[in-house]
């Protein structure tokens, strides 16, 4: 892998066109309390292979929620999920979160870390050093592969975060507002770099972000969920070349689109 250059530089595929991500009149309640909660109700979508999907939406209209569907924690309680036109009953190796705290193993090193998901899979030593470097010259932590998390910034967190799942190839990339708690420059660094990782492979993204200006830099194709009554209220094509300019008239035309959506919602 190589970020930056090649890749999906271009318009990715058409929204949903091949439903390799299927939501199927997913429905899912809560009762907390004796009160039900209705999160979801009769959710349709479907997300093409190799598709970069952002979600948003006000705080709980069921982002998290969905996400835990699909990484298959949380089974909806009608309607069905099928990534490949297999069910998503439970969670697999195929499917990989990044949340937004960083979940690192504190007693391990940077490397350790990055190097775990590798080893439980049984690869052999030398194939596991050999991955494990690439993907610290790719985040940039080369000297400080031998700290333990404590001993690195948040941002460098997160970057070990991204990078101990994308070693593991996973084919489709769940990622819960994972740099909420950067500050503005170091999130658009791990933006671009979360980008030109995902120009590299055959990756299939749903990112969940409260940040408009992060969805129009990232998406291919923006969801926008409203919580009452629960639903997909927009769905749209990012339909702007990439690296995306985030100066250009198109750019500034979605960031309008969603915050005038997300104000009525
Ligand atoms: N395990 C649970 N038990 C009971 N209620 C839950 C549970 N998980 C989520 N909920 C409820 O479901 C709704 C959706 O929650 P969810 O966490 O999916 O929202 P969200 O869109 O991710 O919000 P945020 O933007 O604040 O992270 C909320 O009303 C929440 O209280
Ligand atoms: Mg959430």
């Amino acid at each position: 892998m190589n970020p930056g250059s090649g890749g999906r530089t271009q318009q990715s595929p058409a929204p949903g066109r091949n439903g390799f991500l299927v939501v199927d009149g997913a429905s899912k309640a809560f009762e907390i309390d004796g009160r039900r909660i209705r999160v979801f109700e009769n959710l349709r979508f479907t997300v093409s292979r190799g598709e970069f999907l952002c979600i948003t939406g006000r705080s709980g209209c069921g982002k998290t929620t969905l996400l835990n569907m699909v990484a298959g924690f949380l089974a909806p309680d009608s309607g069905m999920l099928t990534l490949d036109g297999e069910p998503i009953l439970r969670p697999g190796p195929d499917r990989c979160v990044v949340f937004q705290q960083d979940a690192l193993f504190p007693w391990l090193t940077v490397r350790e870390n990055i190097a775990f998901g590798l080893k439980v899979r049984g690869w052999e030593a030398g194939r596991i050093r050999e991955t494990v470097d690439r993907y610290l010259d790719i985040i940039g932590l080369g000297d400080f592969q031998n700290h333990l998390p404590r001993e690195i910034s948040g941002g460098m967190k997160q970057r070990v975060s991204l990078a101990r799942v994308l070693v593991l190839e996973p084919r489709v990339l769940l990622v819960d507002e994972p740099f909420a708690s950067l500050d503005a420059r170091t999130r658009t660094e791990m933006q671009d770099l979360l980008a030109s990782l995902w120009a590299e492979t055959n990756c299939t993204v749903l990112f969940v972000t409260h940040d408009i200006e992060e969805a129009v830099a990232m998406a291919d194709r923006v969801l926008v969920l409203e919580p009452s009554p629960p639903h997909v209220c927009l769905d749209v094509a990012i339909s702007l070349e990439r690296p995306r300019d985030r100066e250009a008239s198109g750019f500034t035309g979605f960031r309008r689109l969603l915050q005038e959506t997300l104000r009525q919602d």
